[in-house]
């Protein structure tokens, strides 16, 4: 059977777009952010987007189109007989551990949706939005159930296949999202004591750079973000065909990507200082502090609508790439369906999904790193070191097993005049910093 492709290049950019734009942006950025001391984690975010993130992307696509095939496949089909396909299988890896703890946070999404969609939740339950959350995430099956009910949207989608699936979705939902995001951001900022908030994400306290930690965690997040090391670019990339040209698509990727990314920074910080709220109050900053704000606001019940539905596409559009990582691969070796293949994988993130939802009941003492639970534990190794290493082997391979004319040559590159900037950061710059990031989180410089 013939590979499937793309319909349109226009179809494959919405869709790298909507991967890179979900969670990781409203409620990954949010908790970071605001963890990491706000205006100078975002600085540092946009300066290793620009600097790793963008040239990363374009090298992944590539790497993709030219083997046209999966995160494993591609590596044994460009470099047979080498060891290099082990690199893909951080990206399969990855994908499961990430749409593990993913589904269950989209799942959360749902419920919340469907609170603001009855009423429930526009006013204040008489426990408190905090007791409310606390009691519905340690409970054994009801956020469990919503997770289901992600992880089926999700599966669906993909059993839909590249081109009616996946790229219908896409183009479908991607500007419903800008449109949202956009008409919050401006009634966010409008609100009566909104600079605090602008001043928090834009002006940097240069003294937070100084904690070590915020280096690997604005890595990591830029990673996360535009969705790069796992090999869902890679993945979507083997679906183009040579004819579309991928350094203007990879860049509007990386740009567009990067504002959606700073205008859920201005959706969501003006209204948390506008509320007086601390913005390092962690992963439960969307969860519990956006629905006390939205109470005091005016139309606040129809704001949560909008905005839990905006989650949930946005989380959709980004979990049917990390789907069709495992599936493409699978799919390849077994020689199973599209249907079956997308079904098994799927159901068994879902039992990921599980384990990660009961880490916040009866499984709540486990934790495997440091204080954190189960699915932070699972979100630190992912995003800050799977993720990177994914990245760090893809650049290698670009940039010292392909000559320098074979790796232009698949990044369209050849005649650019930044080729040789490109190729240059490929082969050693980004490699250099991943790696300096690594040594100085384990403190060895
Ligand atoms: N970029 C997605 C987000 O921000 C998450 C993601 C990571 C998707 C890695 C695919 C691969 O929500």
């Amino acid at each position: 059977m013939a590979r499937e492709k793309w319909g349109t290049k226009l179809g494959f950019m919405l869709a790298a777009l909507g991967s890179a734009v979900g969670l990781g942006n409203i409620w990954r950025f949010s908790f970071v952010a605001g963890n990491n001391g706000g205006g100078a984690f975002l600085l540092l975010y946009i300066a290793f987007i620009i600097v790793i993130g963008v040239p990363l992307l374009l090298t992944e696509v590539s790497i993709g189109r030219k083997a046209q095939s999966d995160v494993v496949g591609s590596f044994k089909k460009l470099a047979p007989g080498t060891p290099w396909f082990l690199s893909g299988f951080f990206g399969v890896i990855s994908a499961f551990l990430i749409l593990g703890f993913y589904s269950v946070v989209a799942g959360w999404s749902i419920y919340y949706f469907w609170k603001y969609v009855t009423g429930e939740f526009f006013t204040q339950p008489a426990a408190g939005y905090a007791a409310v959350f606390g009691d519905f995430t340690a409970h054994a099956w009801h956020p469990v159930f919503w997770t289901a009910m992600f992880m089926a949207f999700t599966i669906f989608v993909v059993l839909g296949g590249v081109n009616k699936g996946i790229e219908f979705i896409n183009k479908l939902f991607m500007p419903i999202l800008a449109i949202i995001l956009i008409v919050l951001a401006f009634y966010s900022v409008s609100l009566d004591g909104a600079a605090a908030g602008l001043k928090f994400l834009f002006y940097p306290d240069w003294s937070s750079l100084r904690d070590p930690s915020i280096y690997l965690a604005a890595l990591g997040q830029a990673f996360f973000s535009l969705s790069l090391g796992m090999g869902a670019m890679l993945t979507y990339g083997s679906y183009l065909s040579g004819e579309n040209k991928l350094p203007g698509a990879t860049l509007g990727i990386g740009l567009v990507g990067t504002s959606f990314a700073v205008i859920s920074g201005v959706v969501i910080f003006p209204a948390v200082f506008a509320f007086g709220i601390d913005p390092a109050s962690g992963p439960k900053l969307v969860f519990i502090t956006l629905p006390g704000i939205f109470e005091q606001m005016p139309f606040g019940g129809i704001i949560g609508i909008v905005f839990f539905f905006a989650i949930i596409i946005a989380s959709l559009t980004s979990s049917v790439s990390m789907l069709e990582v495992p599936t493409a691969y699978f799919m390849r070796i077994f020689k199973w369906s599209r249907q079956f293949t997308t079904i098994l994988v799927g159901a068994t993130m879902f039992v990921i999904g599980i384990v990660v939802s009961l880490g916040f009941g009866v499984w709540s003492g486990i934790t495997p790193i440091g204080n954190n639970n189960i699915l932070d534990s699972m979100d630190y190794v992912a995003s800050n070191i799977l993720l990177p290493m994914g990245g760090l082997s893809m650049a290698l391979f670009v940039g010292w097993y392909f000559t320098k004319e074979q790796a232009l040559q698949a990044a369209d590159m050849t005649d650019s005049v930044f080729g040789g900037v490109w190729y240059k950061v490929v082969k050693y710059i980004a490699p250099v910093m991943i790696i300096l990031i690594f040594c100085q989180a384990l403190g060895i410089i």
